[in-house]
């Protein structure tokens, strides 16, 4: 309460990992607790620093991250992870210790909210008395299958050799030995650190997670159990903030007059996120695959795409481009929540990165999946086992498979019965949002807890 007994703002702090996928939604949770009275300020790395343009009513604070520029453009996750939680713990600390000095009315902070793969953001709080909630950017699904690589792990069983591979996992229907979320980086010592702290809840008091329950009952009931602390399955945060951009690139618009132009359900979109990357080769034979196919796609073709290249538009196959003409269109990034929606849009072919798998989901596109890295591979069985909502392109990237997959999903009988399931899910993901729903519900939880603090 305001000295004139007016209800004062609390005020949030929200730490994001500097990476879009979970960059996007921390900044949806932003917005939706923005909209419900808390001011919130964003503590950010200057590493990947979100745009503060579309955000005008947040406090943006860049604190120095100390990476090198040979760590960042090694591209090596776990161990720029592990720097980033080092090298910020302190300028973290100071920042929002000099927040807990303010005399303006809200400047003193009630909350920090960090993304898991933040975790030092925990010890901050705990230190300075302030009550922290994680954020868990993945799916439930994810989290179990990392516990479950962890075990493997201290059973010295990692990396998984041979036959093993194509097998079932036992209790974690529907992957295989080859699904779980290990490590594509070299050193295994660094990705058992960062997911042994991205486990822990510590001394929060929550965990927010952006997912939704119809989509992963019973393993979510599971896990609250086990959950010392309330979990908030609040998600998909996107559905329940305002559309504002939080691209660390700029979106190319001209991609929604063309598709304007186009049939209804007739374009296959194809993005493989922010960090997947290909050879030069895979990436030609996805052009000649989309040429071959004969149905109008939009595809994003980003810098860094292709290894070892920025300027990957030129890696494209010669005579690409103007063999495919106006039926293909390919832009650097695309607004990729606006092309989802888009009646004409009628497949997404995917690394399925969590953000992108539950965008398609919620707008009832079906996937066509070519999972990466990491979680990317869980999220993709998933898709394909448990929602039936899309296929794996599994074997070698070559056109004549590719052109066959995206005919599969578009035209023939088996890709119009998952559209049709795509559409119910839809539907059931967009009644978790409703006024009512579980998702809106927990929303509500969770601001009265944080009102509470
Ligand atoms: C990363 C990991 O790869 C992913 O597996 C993990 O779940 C989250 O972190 P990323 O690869 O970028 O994320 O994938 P994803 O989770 O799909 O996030 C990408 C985001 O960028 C989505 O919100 C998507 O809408 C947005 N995007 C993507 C655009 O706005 N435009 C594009 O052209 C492509």
């Amino acid at each position: 309460m305001g000295s004139e007994g007016v209800i004062l703002p609390r005020h949030l702090v929200l730490v994001p990992c500097p990476y879009q996928g979970h960059i996007n939604p921390m900044l949806q949770l932003g917005t939706i607790l923005h909209s419900r009275g808390f001011s919130i300020s964003i503590i950010h790395t200057q590493f990947n620093a979100p745009c503060p343009r579309n955000h005008p009513d947040f406090n943006f604070i860049a604190v120095p991250d100390g990476l090198p520029d040979h760590l960042i453009s090694s591209g090596n996750i776990p161990a720029i992870l592990l720097a980033v939680n080092a090298n910020c713990h302190t300028p973290l600390k100071d920042r929002v210790a000099q927040m807990m000095q303010s005399e303006k009315p809200n400047g003193k902070v009630s909350c920090i909210i960090y993304d898991e793969y933040m975790y030092r953001a925990e010890s901050v709080a705990y230190s300075l008395r302030i009550p922290s909630i994680m954020l868990r950017t993945n799916t439930v699904s994810t989290f179990l299958a990392r516990d479950f690589v962890l075990r493997l792990i201290d059973q010295g069983q990692i990396p998984l050799q041979g036959s093993i591979m194509e097998k079932p996992v036992p209790e974690h229907y529907p992957l295989r030995y080859k699904d779980l979320p290990t490590t594509i980086f070299k050193s295994l010592n660094n990705f058992v650190e960062v997911v042994k702290n991205v486990r822990l809840v510590g001394s929060s008091s929550a965990v927010i997670w952006n997912t939704v329950d119809c989509l992963e009952n019973p393993l979510l009931g599971q896990v609250k159990q086990q959950c010392r602390v309330p979990i908030f399955t609040v998600g998909p945060m996107h559905k329940s903030a305002p559309q504002l951009s939080t691209s660390l690139l700029k979106e190319d618009y001209s991609c929604i007059p063309w598709l304007d132009k186009q049939a209804e359900n007739s374009v296959i979109y194809v993005s493989l996120g922010s960090v997947a990357c290909i050879s030069e080769h895979e990436l030609a034979e996805m052009a000649w695959g989309l040429a071959k196919c004969n149905l109008p796609f939009l595809w994003v073709v980003r810098p860094g795409l292709v290894r070892g290249t920025r300027n990957v538009q030129q890696s494209l196959p010669n005579g690409f481009k103007e063999g495919v003409g106006e039926r293909g269109r390919i832009v650097e990034w695309a607004p990729q929540e606006e092309v989802l929606a888009h009646k004409a849009v009628a497949g997404f072919w995917s690394h399925c990165g969590w953000n992108s798998a539950v965008e398609s989901i919620a707008e009832g596109v079906p996937l066509i999946c070519r999972p990466n890295f990491a979680d990317q591979k869980v999220t993709a069985r998933y898709v394909t086992h448990v929602w039936r909502v899309g296929m794996q392109l599994e074997e070698e990237l070559e056109r004549d498979a590719v052109a066959a997959a995206v005919r599969r999903l578009m035209v023939e009988e088996e890709g119009i019965e998952m559209r049709e399931r795509a559409v119910e899910l839809k539907g059931r993901v967009e009644i978790g949002t409703r006024r009512g729903g579980s998702s809106f519900k927990d929303l509500d939880r969770l601001v009265d807890m944080m009102r509470s603090f």
